[in-house]
Protein backbone atom coordinates (compact mmCIF):
# COMPACT_ATOMS: atom_id res chain seq x y z
CA UNK A 1 0.00 0.00 0.00
CA UNK A 2 1.57 3.40 -0.69
CA UNK A 3 -0.65 5.44 1.81
CA UNK A 4 -1.04 5.20 5.28
CA UNK A 5 -3.33 6.46 7.83
CA UNK A 6 -2.07 7.92 11.34
CA UNK A 7 -3.62 8.51 14.47
CA UNK A 8 -2.36 11.35 16.11
CA UNK A 9 -4.41 11.75 19.00
CA UNK A 10 -1.79 10.35 21.16
CA UNK A 11 0.54 12.76 20.19
CA UNK A 12 1.28 15.90 22.55
CA UNK A 13 2.16 19.07 22.00
CA UNK A 14 6.20 19.15 22.33
CA UNK A 15 6.44 15.43 21.14
CA UNK A 16 6.76 13.55 18.16
CA UNK A 17 5.81 10.40 16.32
CA UNK A 18 7.99 8.58 14.22
CA UNK A 19 6.33 6.14 11.47
CA UNK A 20 7.90 4.21 8.81
CA UNK A 21 6.43 4.64 5.59
CA UNK A 22 7.79 3.31 2.07
CA UNK A 23 10.84 2.16 4.02
CA UNK A 24 11.47 5.71 5.85
CA UNK A 25 10.95 7.39 8.78
CA UNK A 26 8.44 9.95 8.80
CA UNK A 27 8.31 12.46 11.40
CA UNK A 28 5.05 13.96 12.87
CA UNK A 29 5.99 16.70 15.61
CA UNK A 30 2.52 18.61 17.72
CA UNK A 31 5.37 21.62 17.75
CA UNK A 32 4.34 24.22 20.65
CA UNK A 33 3.49 27.67 20.30
CA UNK A 34 7.59 28.91 20.85
CA UNK A 35 8.40 26.33 18.57
CA UNK A 36 6.04 27.87 15.97
CA UNK A 37 6.89 31.25 16.69
CA UNK A 38 10.80 30.37 16.35
CA UNK A 39 10.33 28.83 13.14
CA UNK A 40 8.07 31.52 11.76
CA UNK A 41 10.46 34.36 13.07
CA UNK A 42 13.41 32.22 11.04
CA UNK A 43 11.62 32.88 7.92
CA UNK A 44 13.74 36.33 7.78
CA UNK A 45 17.18 34.23 8.58
CA UNK A 46 19.70 33.44 5.58
CA UNK A 47 18.00 30.41 4.71
CA UNK A 48 20.54 27.74 2.58
CA UNK A 49 17.52 25.95 0.65
CA UNK A 50 14.79 28.80 -0.42
CA UNK A 51 12.28 26.02 -1.20
CA UNK A 52 9.52 24.47 0.73
CA UNK A 53 10.77 20.92 -0.61
CA UNK A 54 7.26 20.09 0.24
CA UNK A 55 5.60 17.55 -2.21
CA UNK A 56 1.94 19.28 -1.25
CA UNK A 57 2.79 22.83 -2.51
CA UNK A 58 6.02 22.67 -5.50
CA UNK A 59 7.68 25.98 -5.98
CA UNK A 60 6.81 27.56 -2.67
CA UNK A 61 9.18 29.20 -0.71
CA UNK A 62 10.73 27.89 2.52
CA UNK A 63 8.52 30.26 4.59
CA UNK A 64 7.18 27.79 7.41
CA UNK A 65 3.71 28.38 6.67
CA UNK A 66 4.71 26.76 3.44
CA UNK A 67 6.05 23.84 5.49
CA UNK A 68 3.50 23.10 8.22
CA UNK A 69 0.80 20.65 7.66
CA UNK A 70 -1.96 22.91 9.05
CA UNK A 71 -2.45 27.22 8.82
CA UNK A 72 -1.80 27.22 12.20
CA UNK A 73 1.91 25.36 12.20
CA UNK A 74 0.66 23.04 15.21
CA UNK A 75 1.79 19.67 12.89
CA UNK A 76 5.21 19.08 10.72
CA UNK A 77 5.08 16.39 8.73
CA UNK A 78 8.64 15.34 7.10
CA UNK A 79 10.19 12.70 5.91
CA UNK A 80 13.36 12.05 8.81
CA UNK A 81 16.05 11.48 6.47
CA UNK A 82 18.93 13.94 6.37
CA UNK A 83 19.36 15.46 2.78
CA UNK A 84 23.10 15.25 2.71
CA UNK A 85 23.50 11.00 3.20
CA UNK A 86 20.56 10.14 4.29
CA UNK A 87 21.07 9.94 8.19
CA UNK A 88 18.21 9.58 10.47
CA UNK A 89 18.53 13.45 12.25
CA UNK A 90 17.71 13.77 16.30
CA UNK A 91 14.73 15.63 16.90
CA UNK A 92 13.03 17.19 20.06
CA UNK A 93 15.20 20.26 20.07
CA UNK A 94 18.20 18.98 18.75
CA UNK A 95 21.09 21.42 17.40
CA UNK A 96 21.98 24.89 17.03
CA UNK A 97 18.70 25.65 15.99
CA UNK A 98 16.64 24.01 18.31
CA UNK A 99 15.10 21.48 15.64
CA UNK A 100 17.31 18.28 14.67
CA UNK A 101 20.50 17.66 14.24
CA UNK A 102 22.45 14.81 11.82
CA UNK A 103 25.24 13.75 14.25
CA UNK A 104 26.85 11.63 10.66
CA UNK A 105 28.65 15.21 9.37
CA UNK A 106 26.89 17.69 11.49
CA UNK A 107 23.87 18.98 9.77
CA UNK A 108 21.74 21.65 12.08
CA UNK A 109 17.64 21.62 11.19
CA UNK A 110 15.65 24.39 12.81
CA UNK A 111 11.74 23.93 14.07
CA UNK A 112 10.66 23.90 10.46
CA UNK A 113 12.88 21.35 9.52
CA UNK A 114 15.31 23.80 7.51
CA UNK A 115 18.74 22.99 6.79
CA UNK A 116 20.80 26.21 8.86
CA UNK A 117 24.15 24.92 9.19
CA UNK A 118 26.49 21.92 7.78
CA UNK A 119 26.86 19.60 4.53
CA UNK A 120 23.27 18.89 3.76
CA UNK A 121 22.14 20.29 1.07
CA UNK A 122 18.13 20.97 1.41
CA UNK A 123 15.36 21.37 4.04
CA UNK A 124 13.99 17.92 4.96
CA UNK A 125 11.52 16.73 2.70
CA UNK A 126 7.76 16.85 3.38
CA UNK A 127 5.90 14.13 1.89
CA UNK A 128 2.47 13.85 0.59
CA UNK A 129 0.19 14.68 3.44
CA UNK A 130 -3.49 15.62 4.70
CA UNK A 131 -5.83 15.63 7.79
CA UNK A 132 -8.06 12.59 7.09
CA UNK A 133 -9.47 14.50 10.18
CA UNK A 134 -8.77 15.94 13.50
CA UNK A 135 -7.27 12.92 14.57
CA UNK A 136 -5.81 11.33 11.70
CA UNK A 137 -3.30 12.08 9.04
CA UNK A 138 -2.92 10.35 5.87
CA UNK A 139 0.59 9.78 4.16
CA UNK A 140 0.89 9.60 0.62
FE1 LIG B 1 23.41 14.03 7.62
FE2 LIG B 1 25.74 13.79 6.35
S1 LIG B 1 24.08 12.41 6.36
S2 LIG B 1 25.09 15.37 7.69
Amino acid sequence: LSSIQVDISGVAEGTQLTVKWLGKPVFIRHRTAEEIERARADDGATLIDPLSQNANKPDASAADENRSLDEEGRWLVQIGVCTHLGCVPIGDGAGDFGGWFCPCHGSHYDASGRIRRGPAPQNMHIPVASFVDDTTIKLG
